[in-house]
């Protein structure tokens, strides 16, 4: 008799020592996801359209162009592009390029923007919309960042 209680005692120690580990292993794995940084899905890369051929647009000078369904504005500097929302961020009213000082401006109430769509000056508290330019030989092209 003796013999078959040490092997009951040694059966629930087994099944003990089994669920300690099963529990251990679950709280491993519970903190190493907690610890993981999230991860985001990856960007939709958008898809990008054709807005015009470099000709188009002189260095210093812009262009107008609409892109699903929204007017954009872009601007050319002497190595750079840059195309922003053709609509101000504070009552919508439309965006012009300031060749001279190489700004954009608000028409409706003369809100300043910077050549990335920065707020300089005006009533407007957020920076207008850019979207991401990509040069294939003498094309073009604009996406829009999605969040
Ligand atoms: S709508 Fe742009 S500053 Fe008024």
């Amino acid at each position: 008799m003796p013999s078959s209680h040490k092997s009951a005692y040694r059966g629930t120690d087994y099944l003990l020592g089994i669920l300690v580990l099963l529990a251990a292993g679950l709280l491993l794995i519970w903190t190493a996801r907690y610890l993981q940084p999230v991860r985001l899905p990856p960007l939709s890369p958008g898809s990008y359209h054709f807005i015009a051929r470099l000709d188009d647009v002189a260095p210093g000078s812009s262009l107008s162009f609409m892109l699903e369904g929204r007017p954009w504005l872009l601007a050319r500097r002497e190595s750079e592009i840059m195309a922003v929302s053709g609509l101000c961020t504070f009552r919508g009213s439309k965006i012009l390029w300031d060749e001279d000082n190489q700004v954009f401006l608000c028409e409706g109430h003369g809100c300043t923007f910077g050549y990335r769509g920065h707020r300089i000056q005006g009533l407007a508290a957020d920076p207008l919309e850019t979207l991401r330019i990509k040069i294939v030989g003498e094309r073009i092209y604009g996406a829009r960042r999605r969040s």
